[in-house]
This record gives structure tokens, C-alpha cells and sequence, in this order.
């Protein structure tokens, strides 16, 4: 059920006046606090709050007018509780029927930033309130948006719906939740802007689609298997009108695409292979290309991994999840730009049919591949997707696979790594990253370790030196570009899922890398 989210003009006390057996989160600036060095000219909502408020001696400018209706006791307990808006910090205060609002929360924001509030603390900010309410089993939440962030109400929207997120389709009898968060109100105490709903209403449909590749990667192995993760991006391009091709193992084989359907050979669940694609309805300034690997399960196949963590790999088709909601998102967004995204599906499973190390196995590209491990399959379904990819003739191409442990290894399980084969991709992607708020840190494309995938039996072994892994891994994949010029891989290894809920994501499956691709889109429709 889709939340519904309302935009009004109010003050705080306002708010809490109204908000009838609603959760009410405000937003807190970092101010001094009472024990802290009070540098008065650095101090945000000076003046005309300071002289409101009075009596306090550090009065928290968002709430000046709420805690004159509590006599002071606001701003007492947030002293006595020591809440000084820092980020991260949180306040639960009761409100004990002086208003009808059950509860009034406090969300600390940190300092704010001279340069102006970016549209990433907005998502965050209104991400952790959502995450708030639903904690609180709220139904109602009545956020209310502090200066600056009232500039980005698309984002917030995109953060509330993302926050409210939660993954409880088999849950049952108790463990089912009863009742979710339906309906959010987002007070702006200046006036709300004409086209504040237009601009939750995309923000909403962003935050969904980001949702919708969250379902999918949470979604168990036995339940998607390679077909129904097709199926998916077929309903998106219905519900949108986007165009979808599907090819089932018979079309796989027939188009030479012999390493995904080698890796898919020891599964009953056939792979599939998909092609999304997004044209605007005038002349297209450009044309995006995103690759996805899409592995349902991988047990590692013959080269079978320990038992500890295998499930885990449910999430192994993230990169192809992303796709479909990448799309989802492009399509309520309409950029002036062409876009198209491929999925390489299969699962990864041990049997009497499984491909083998050892195997030699040709390739769409026309290249030979000796089979190492069978548990870097990754990397041969994107060696077929990217091969078909490189012949869309693409300004800029994107791979986004959970690729490597050795990923985790380098940089920790919060950060992707991305590797880009000219200084022009670099530079742009590395910006829709920043400019989404996501992790990724470019690594380098260390020519010396291709020596270790030189094979004596066919054109190159799938893996090299066991130091190094992600690096190789995206030496690989660059074999099958051809003459694209501008190719970036991102391994998302680690930040696709989460052990920990922070900003807006909630524990499990992310969506991480849909809104840096979705940022890199309208960047390239923007110029
Ligand atoms: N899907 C895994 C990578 C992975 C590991 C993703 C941990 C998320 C968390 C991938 O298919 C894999 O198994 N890679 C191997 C490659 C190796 C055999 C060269 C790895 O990283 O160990
Ligand atoms: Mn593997
Ligand atoms: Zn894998």
C-alpha cells in the first residue's frame, strides 16, 4: 500500500496542536546547548528566536514556540537529556495530553552547512523519520521540516517513502504487522511552494521504485527464480510502457551467449535474459547503458562456498533488481535521454549438469574463456550482457554486479568500489554518487594483474591472482566492451545490503547504486 503523503504550511506548535494521536518528528538544527561554548555569531536562528525564547538558556529555534506551551519543560528535559541537535541524536519526548499528539520526537540534523542544505540531508533527515514511525508503529506521521530542507521536498518524499520501507511479506499471525504507516504530513512553517505536490508525487514514485529493487533482492531464492525476476521487469515495462524483451535458455543459446547459459546449466530454473529500454518522446540527447548481474542464488556451483553465510546469496542478483527499479524510476522521471538496461539471469547450482573448472566455453563476444572456479559466475553472465550491450553503441556504459568478497575485503561492507576506463566517465559518475549520497570510491584498473588470466587452453581464464579480486574482476569484464570509450563497473558487493538501518535504509536490501544511476541520467539530461 502506498503511503500518503500531504504538504502544509505550519508552525510547530501548530502542528502538535493538530496532529490528533499522531506521531510528530521535528527536525533540530545542531544548536550550543547550555554546557557548550556559546559563540553567539556562529549560532543559527539567532535573534528573533533567542528573544522568544527567553528564560531558556539555549532555546532550540524550531521549538521556541512549542516549549513557551509546555512552560519551558521542552527545552529542560532536552538540557537534563543533554540534546544539542547533533546528528544522529534523538529525543522522544511525552507529551502527556497537553497536546493531542501522542509523542513528539526530536531528530538531531548536525550543524548546517553555510554552503546551504543539500537535497542528501533532506532525504536523510525525512528517511529517519519515516524509520521513527514505523519503530513507534505510528500510522500517522506529522514530520515537521526545518529551514533549509524545505527546499527539497522532492527528496524528502523520496526518504519518507524510502524510511517507511519494510520487508514483511511472510510474516504471519503475530508476527505480521497489524497496522503500517499510511499517511504522512509534511509541515513547512514558510509557505509550501505551487508545485509541492508534483514534487512529492515524483519524489514518492522514485522512493517506490528504489523500494521495488529492495523487494526483489529480499525476496528468497526458491521464490525468484531467474524467470520471475524476468517477469518483474516485464511488469514495469507494461506499467510504464517501456520496452522489455525476454530471452528464455532456448534464445539464450541461439544468440551465443554460451557463458550465461553455461553458468545457468546446473539450475532447473532456467536463465533468462532481459533488455529494458526507455526512448523520450523528443530527439535523445544521449544514451545510457546499464548492465546488471543477476545470479537468484549462488551456491559458488561445483566450486561450491561454505555453508556459513550461503544464504547471503539470495541478495546475489541485486545488480539486475536495480535495473528494474532503476527503470521504474526513469520512467516516472521522462528524462530527454535514451536508456536501456540489461539483465543477465541465472542461478548458480551444483548437479550433474553444472558447468565445470576446466570447461572452455565460447562467448557473444567470440572470445574463448577457461572455466577456473565456478564460483566467479558473475562475471561470465556480464561478459554476454555487456558483449550485447557494447552493440546498443552506448555514450556511457554502466555494469553494477555484487561481484567480489575481496570488494568487502578493500573497502569495508559500506562503500562499492567503482572502476572506470576513461577520466570523462570517472568524473561523471563519481558525481551522481555525491550528488545521490551514496558510497563508492574509485579504484584503479591495474593493468599488471591481467598477466595472471592468461590461459594456455583458450583466449583468457575468468580469474587471476587471489590478491587483488576486484580489480580483476573488472579486468575481465573489460575485455567484453569492445570500442566502448566511457565504461564504468561498480562491484556493490558489500552496501547492497545492510546488517545495521541508517539514513533511509532499513536492515537487508538497500536498492544501493539506483539513485547514484538514476543521477547520472538526469545529469546527462541536465547538459
Ligand atoms: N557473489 C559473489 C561475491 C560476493 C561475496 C557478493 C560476498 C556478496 C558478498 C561472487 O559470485 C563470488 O563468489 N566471487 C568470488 C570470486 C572468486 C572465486 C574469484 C569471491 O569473491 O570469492
Ligand atoms: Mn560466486
Ligand atoms: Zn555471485
Amino acid at each position: 500500500m502506498s503511503l500518503q503523503i500531504t504538504v502544509r504550511s505550519s508552525t510547530p506548535l501548530a502542528t502538535a496542536l493538530a496532529a490528533d494521536d499522531e506521531l510528530v518528528v521535528i527536525g533540530c538544527w545542531a544548536f550550543a546547548g547550555s554546557s557548550a561554548k556559546t559563540d553567539k555569531g556562529a549560532r543559527r536562528g539567532k535573534s528573533a528566536a533567542t528573544k522568544a525564547g527567553k528564560g531558556l538558556s539555549e532555546p532550540i529555534a524550531e521549538l521556541v514556540e512549542l516549549d513557551a506551551r509546555f512552560h519551558g519543560a521542552v527545552s529542560a528535559y532536552a538540557r537534563r537529556e543533554d540534546f544539542k541537535g547533533k546528528r544522529e541524536q534523538t529525543l522522544r519526548v511525552p507529551t502527556f495530553g497537553r497536546v493531542p499528539a501522542r509523542t513528539i520526537v526530536l531528530l538531531g540534523l548536525g550543524e548546517r552547512d553555510a554552503k546551504g542544505v543539500t537535497p542528501v540531508e533532506a532525504r536523510s533527515f525525512a528517511g529517519r523519520a519515516a524509520r521513527m514511525a514505523v519503530t513507534e508503529k505510528a500510522t500517522a506521521l506529522v514530520v515537521v521540516v526545518p529551514s533549509g530542507i524545505d527546499a527539497h521536498l522532492r527528496q524528502v518524499a523520496e526518504g519518507l517513502t524510502l524510511g517507511a520501507y519494510r520487508f514483511t511479506k511472510y510474516l504471519t499471525g503475530d508476527r505480521k504487522p497489524k497496522e503500517s504507516l499510511s499517511k504522512v504530513t509534511v509541515a513547512l512553517t514558510g509557505k509550501a511552494p505551487r508545485d509541492a505536490k508534483a514534487l512529492t508525487e515524483l519524489g514518492q514514485r522514485i522512493g517506490e521504485a528504489v523500494n521495488l529493487s529492495r523487494d526483489l533482492s529480499n525476496e528468497p531464492a526458491n521464490e525468484l527464480p531467474p524467470a520471475a525476476l524476468a517477469h518483474a521487469a516485464q511488469v514495469v515495462a507494461r506499467a510504464n510502457r517501456l520496452k522489455v524483451q525476454v530471452f528464455d535458455a532456448k534464445e539464450i543459446v541461439r544468440r551465443k551467449m554460451h557463458l550465461l547459459y553455461a553458468v545457468g546449466r546446473g539450475s532447473r530454473n532456467e536463465p533468462r535474459f532481459v533488455h529494458l529500454s526507455y526512448s523520450p518522446a523528443g530527439k535523445a540527447k544521449k544514451r545510457l547503458v546499464f548492465v546488471g548481474k543477476g545470479i537468484t542464488f549462488d551456491s559458488g556451483g561445483l566450486s561450491i562456498k561454505p555453508a556459513a553465510g550461503m544464504g547471503e546469496m539470495k541478495h546475489d542478483m541485486s545488480g539486475a533488481g536495480n535495473m528494474v527499479g532503476l527503470m521504474a524510476a526513469v520512467a516516472a522521471l521522462k528524462p530527454s535521454v535514451e536508456v536501456h538496461a540489461i539483465m543477465a539471469c541465472a542461478e548458480n547450482m551444483p548437479d550433474g549438469d553444472a558447468y565445470r573448472p576446466g570447461d572452455i566455453f565460447g562467448s557473444l563476444d567470440g572470445k574463448t574463456v577457461e572455466i577456473i572456479n565456478t564460483d566467479a559466475e558473475g562475471r561470465l553472465v556480464l561478459a554476454d550482457a555487456l558483449a550485447y550491450a557494447k552493440a546498443l553503441k552506448p555514450d556511457l556504459l554502466v555494469n553494477n554486479a555484487t561481484l567480489t568478497g575481496a570488494c568487502l575485503v578493500a573497502l569495508g561492507s559500506g562503500c562499492s568500489a567503482f572502476y572506470a576506463t576513461s577520466e570523462d566517465a570517472a568524473a561523471e559518475f563519481g558525481a551522481a554518487v555525491k550528488e545521490a549520497g551514496e558510497q563508492m570510491w574509485r579504484m584503479p584498473l591495474i593493468e599488471e594483474l591481467r598477466e595472471a588470466m592468461r590461459s594456455d587452453v583458450a583466449d583468457i581464464k575468468h580469474t587471476g591472482d587471489r590478491y587483488g579480486g576486484s580489480i580483476t574482476g573488472a579486468l575481465f569484464l573489460r575485455e567484453f566492451i569492445g570500442d566502448v570509450k566511457n565504461f564504468v563497473h561498480a562491484d556493490i558487493a558489500g552496501p547492497v545490503t545492510t546488517e545495521r538501518a541508517f539514513s533511509w535504509n532499513p536492515k537487508g536490501a538497500t536498492g544501493h547504486g539506483v539513485l547514484s544511476y538514476l543521477s547520472l541520467v538526469e545529469r546527462a539530461a541536465r547538459t
